[in-house]
């Protein structure tokens, strides 16, 4: 797919990996339309800083924790740009204390919510607006660690296992006009508040080729995958050999 003047959403776009995203998305020609949750100062750094690329970027805020608010999003991608090309979905949730035994009802489905059934409605939505024979394409935001089944992050891992089985899933159901395709990530970032070493120790300790990956890396990686017009359901680990 040539990447100039199509139109892409964004979640989580405001920070971090969604931010890097948004800012290659917007150096190869795409539109945005930059979702964000509670990064209401964040997003609009990320929305000048995109429209820096000669593109048009708006913001739009909608809790993904709510269906109705979520089911909101793409309608408002369309009243904005008539079209959405390009459907990121990259917001996520990634609770400290969640293990097997201490996870609650309200934890369950707070995660299941915003990591599964959120990319669930906006891939309906996204799908059910590309016109008959034209291209549309949907990156998943995975996590690498499911390559081995340790049962650590208990909830989150379940949820990122569906988003993973639903990227395989809908690679058939929306064949052949839209592609849907994931990242799924390693060590990218320190989980906000870790020290500074975090990743570097955690690097020599872990990881094959002995660094961290960076949010550039998974926008390269990204910008491929939506490139490429004969790949579907594939999902590139980016984890320097971690999760192998
Ligand atoms: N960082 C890593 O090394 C790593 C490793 C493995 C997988 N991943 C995956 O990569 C993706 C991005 O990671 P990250 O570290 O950049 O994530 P992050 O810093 O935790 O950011 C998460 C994003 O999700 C949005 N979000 C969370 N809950 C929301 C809600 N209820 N409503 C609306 N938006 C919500 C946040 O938006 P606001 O800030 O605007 O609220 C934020 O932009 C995630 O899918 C994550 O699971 C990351």
């Amino acid at each position: 797919m040539e990447l100039k003047g199509k139109v892409a959403l964004v979640t989580g776009g405001a920070i971090r990996v969604g931010r890097a995203l948004v800012l290659a998305l917007a150096e190869a020609g795409c539109h945005l339309f930059i979702h964000y949750g509670r990064s209401a100062l964040p997003v609009r750094e990320t929305q000048a800083d995109a429209g820096q690329f000669g593109v048009e970027a708006h913001i739009y805020s909608a809790d993904l924790a709510d269906a109705a608010a979520t089911q909101r999003i793409v309608p408002a991608a369309i009243d904005r740009y008539g079209r959405v090309d390009i459907l990121v979905n990259n917001a996520a949730i990634f609770p400290e204390e969640d293990t097997f035994r201490a996870s609650d009802l309200g934890a369950w489905d707070r995660l299941f919510a915003i990591n599964l059934r959120a990319p669930f409605l906006l891939s309906q939505a996204f799908a059910a607006q590309i016109p008959a024979g034209e291209q549309g394409k949907i990156i998943n935001v995975l996590d690498a660690r499911l390559r081995q089944p340790v049962p650590d992050h208990f909830v989150y891992r379940l949820t990122k296992a569906g988003l993973w089985t639903m990227t395989e899933m809908l690679a058939h159901e929306l064949a052949p006009h839209i592609s849907v395709n994931a990242v799924a990530l390693g060590a990218i970032l320190p989980p906000p508040g870790a020290n500074s070493g975090y990743l570097e120790d955690l690097a020599q300790a872990q990881i094959p080729l002995k660094r961290a990956g960076s949010p550039q890396i998974v926008a390269q990686n990204v910008l491929h995958l939506l490139r490429q017009d004969f790949l579907t359901g594939v999902i590139i680990p980016i984890d320097g050999g971690q999760f192998l």
